[in-house]
């Protein structure tokens, strides 16, 4: 079911002081930050040969990462991201067999414009998974 993993991301306290990090400490590619309001985050895309890393800050009273960052005041991974092809039969198929879908299970856009659902932690041995229906 699914593909490639998309991206991992990782919430952080602070983009900049992390993007530094990996720009100084790892050699890594990082972007320059982008605000998704409409997500509550504020985003570094860390461009590796494979895969990427999104560092996300939390971005107004309401984001979603707030409650983690809580939890884990210096940051930690908060999702990887597989893709799918077909991301309602994927749906289906998880909640056929017991999976939690977040949500009303409705796939909403995600960051990258395409659509998105999030599957429980605790089916998922700890980690959300993010699914992303990515076309071609
Ligand atoms: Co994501």
């Amino acid at each position: 079911m699914i593909g490639r993993v998309n991206h991992v991301a990782i919430a952080v306290p602070d983009v900049e002081t992390a993007s530094a990090i990996w720009k100084n400490r790892l050699g890594a590619d990082c972007s320059l930050p982008q605000d998704l309001p409409e997500h509550g985050v504020r985003l570094v895309f860390v461009r590796a040969q494979n895969v990427k890393i999104e560092l996300m800050e939390p971005l107004g009273l309401a984001s979603p990462i707030a409650s983690f960052l809580d939890r884990n005041p210096d940051g930690g991974m908060h999702h990887i991201c597989y893709e799918v092809a077909d991301i309602m039969s994927a749906r289906d198929k998880l909640v056929e067999e017991g999976a939690r879908v977040l949500g009303d299970g409705t796939p909403q856009t995600g960051a990258h414009g395409n659509p998105v659902l999030f599957l429980h932690p605790k089916d998922f041995c700890g980690i959300l998974i993010e699914l992303e229906e990515v076309y071609g």
